[in-house]
């Protein structure tokens, strides 16, 4: 028996007959627990109309072994070799890393297997397959997978598409397969960003809970499976496209990771071991710099560049108390609206007649950093590239695939096309103060093959070298991985970025559930929320600035507006807004997410508690009319209960819409009122009768 353990979680695996199997996945066990009895309690029955002896899956899954579910590897030696039986020939064990050596002599296979659970219960898997033999061997599938308890009754992923990312769907779990598969080229807007498992009672604040997610950027499999027999796991996988990973003699292939993660502490508790582990890298941005409040111009001008215009944008930047300004797309060669340009990243002179820099200057004179939007895997057909290089893009034979947003992917396995973007993209940074770039991507891979062969792999690789290239060349530079909004955010992309860019829609109500269900994974220091326009230019919707800025308040928070729209009195909340963001910033980048269970299906109450439980700051959201006349109390759990909060309402960064003839008193109170940790948990407080699409923003802070 093999244990990886963290303080609460337990992994064991079983060695026994050269055959490598994992026994337990779940809650820390601690060191009694694993005994070699374990195995026996494991194994079942010998059943009537079945195998003669008792069955081990193993990681590996195989048919030769007599395993019926979906097998963990599926390749072929142009029709040999269809079948494996992996040997585990050789296994270490150091700093809670497990790493399997497996070989199958017959299919001339070597599998390297490595688990390594970290000290926040995250299990981070990988595998290496390499080519034993003296011909060709074509991988088809291969896939992770790891034991459910029969108690993981339900499953809940995450589907969507452009401005509707991250829509949960929660089902019991059926016999047979179930898959999600991400065929998209890149992780997708119906990308689950985590498979979860779990009882039936589980909610965010309590009840077990496992997930399971493909740590990669490209093509993606998710799958649940109930055997007959009962048994339950869970598998994450690429999505190889036929031909796509075809290793010659000797040769090895890398299988993108994936990361599991348990928690007994309700989904809550998932989302609290990934931000510890996510912030605990060195490269985390919080760990090198508080997050700037960002302005991003892309809906107040989109391609209509215009200076004066954006000076004087820049300006109202400046008296709110913007840091970072962001001139979105339509800067460079020819683009004037999106049928053009892609490609060809110099500067045009046409509408930045003297470059970017005198507004770069302007900006930074401001105290300002200034950011840029780029779109380097893409070409338009009207590009000097594409006259230039018309083979450079991903396709197969001599079709085009269909065109979308009237452009093609760059085939960035090329090593021409590699350079040329490197080579551009790095000239606009080297002669400018860029402190950071959104990186867009707005289609996805379709026909993607790079001579005659499936290319999304090593399109997501070369993704990858290339944002890495241009950080080790630029060593202060901050990506966004921006893809129509939220088609690239992954467990992989947090390795090369820095922030995500959540949803293309800015409405705060749509925003709410999309925020909540993406902050499952990804922490909400990388997460851009930005106060969109009075009038949303994706729903038309009209939403009071309150509430649009409660909602962006919980993120990388920033304004995606013409603010020289915004009023005097706008002006003043958006300043209250900034400077409030800032003092809070450093809990809300650090602490424990919190989603309250609340008893109004039409309400959201969620916050963030200092580690140390010192402060909190939370947000009432009323999506539609309150289900009673009154609101139902809001709870605040997470705090320490012997301890007494001031608790205050925020109405300084704009008063919400209320529905009342007089306000719950607490609320008007400029000095709060104070209440223990265990009465805000559990008397909670009476929130104000708000009309839907309003809320209020609460501070806790121990007294
Ligand atoms: C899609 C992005 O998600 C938007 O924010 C914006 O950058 C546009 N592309 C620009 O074309």
């Amino acid at each position: 028996m093999i244990h990886l353990q963290s303080k609460t979680a337990s992994v064991i695996f079983d060695t026994k007959d050269q055959q490598l199997s994992i026994v337990y996945w779940g809650a820390g066990l601690g060191d009694l627990a694993v005994t070699e009895d374990l195995s026996l309690a494991a194994t079942t029955s010998v059943a009537n109309g079945n195998f003669d002896t008792p069955l081990v899956a193993g990681v590996l899954r195989e048919h030769s072994r007599g395993f019926l579910g979906h097998p963990t590897i599926s390749g072929h030696r142009n029709g040999r070799a269809w079948s494996t039986k992996f040997d585990l020939v050789d296994h270490t064990i150091a700093a809670d890393t497990l790493i399997a050596e497996l070989e199958d002599k017959h299919a001339q296979l070597k599998l390297q297997l490595t688990y390594h659970l970290n000290e926040y219960g995250i299990l981070r898997i990988a595998a290496a397959i390499t080519n034993d033999g003296s011909d060709e061997y074509s991988l088809n599938e291969f896939n992770y997978w790891l034991p459910l308890p029969d108690r993981a009754t339900q499953v809940m992923d995450f589907t969507g598409r452009w401005a509707h990312e991250r829509q949960p769907q929660r089902r019991d779990i059926p016999y047979g397969l179930s898959v999600r598969e991400g065929r998209e080229g890149r992780s997708g807007f119906d990308f689950t960003i985590v498979e979860l498992a779990m009882g039936r009672n589980t909610n965010f604040q309590s009840g077990e809970v496992w997930g399971l997610s493909m740590a990669w950027s490209g093509n993606s499999l998710h799958l649940v499976e109930k055997s007959p027999n009962g048994d339950i796991s869970i598998g994450a996988g690429e999505l190889l496209l036929p031909g796509e990973v075809v290793l010659s003699a000797g040769e090895r292939h890398e299988v993108p990771p994936a990361v599991a993660n348990f928690s007994d502490l309700g989904i809550d508790g998932l989302s609290h071991n990934y931000y510890s582990w996510i912030r605990s890298r060195k490269i985390h941005p919080t760990n090198i710099r508080p997050r700037p409040v960002t302005l991003n111009m892309w809906e107040a001008v989109y391609f209509d560049h215009n200076e004066a215009a954006i000076r004087e944008m820049v300006d109202v930047a400046a008296e709110i108390g913007i840091e970072r300004v962001v001139l979105d797309d339509g800067w460079f060669h020819a683009r004037r609206d999106d049928r053009k340009g892609l490609g060809d990243w110099v500067i045009d002179p046409a509408v930045w007649p003297n470059g970017l820099a005198p507004l770069i200057e302007y900006i930074n004179g401001k105290g300002i950093e200034f950011g840029l939007w780029f779109e380097g895997e893409m070409v338009n057909p009207d590009s000097d590239l594409y006259r230039a290089h018309p083979e450079w893009i991903l396709h197969e034979g001599d079709r085009i695939p269909p065109f979308w947003r009237h452009q093609q992917v760059l085939d960035l396995t090329h090593p021409g096309a590699f350079e040329h973007v490197l080579g551009q993209v790095d000239a606009v940074l080297s002669a400018n103060n860029i402190a950071y770039i959104k990186w867009d991507h707005n289609r996805p891979l379709v026909d993607a093959g790079h001579l005659g062969q499936a290319a999304v792999h090593n399109q997501t690789l070369a993704i990858y070298r290339l944002f890495d290239e241009l950080k080790a060349r630029h060593p202060k530079l901050e990506i966004e991985s921006c893809s129509s909004g939220g088609a690239r955010i992954d467990l992989g992309m947090i390795e090369h970025a820095d922030r995500f860019w959540t949803s293309d829609n800015n409405d705060a109500l749509e925003r709410q559930t999309i925020q909540r269900w993406t902050g499952i994974a990804i922490p909400p220091e990388m997460l851009g929320t930005h106060i969109g326009p009075t009038h949303g230019h994706q729903t038309g919707r009209t939403t009071e600035l309150s509430f649009r800025a409660l909602n962006a308040f919980f993120g990388h928070a920033g304004i995606e507006w013409n603010i020289t729209e915004a009023n005097a009195h706008e002006r003043k909340n958006l300043a209250a807004w900034i400077s409030l963001y800032k003092a809070k910033r450093g809990l809300l980048h650090s602490g424990k997410a919190i989603r309250v269970e609340h008893p109004d299906p039409n309400a959201f109450v969620y916050g963030v508690v200092a580690q140390d439980k010192s402060e909190a700051i939370f947000a009432y959201a009323q999506h539609t009319m309150n289900a009673s006349a009154f609101p139902a109390a809001a709870i605040f759990p997470g705090l320490d209960p012997d301890s007494l909060y001031r608790v205050k309402a925020h109405t300084e960064i704009g008063k919400p819409h209320y529905f009342h003839v007089a306000n719950t008193p607490w609320v008007e109170k400029a000095e709060g009122i104070v209440m223990s940790g265990k009465a805000l948990a559990t008397l909670g407080v009476k929130p104000p009768m708000v009309a839907p699409l309003n809320g209020i923003l609460i501070s806790l802070t121990r007294i």
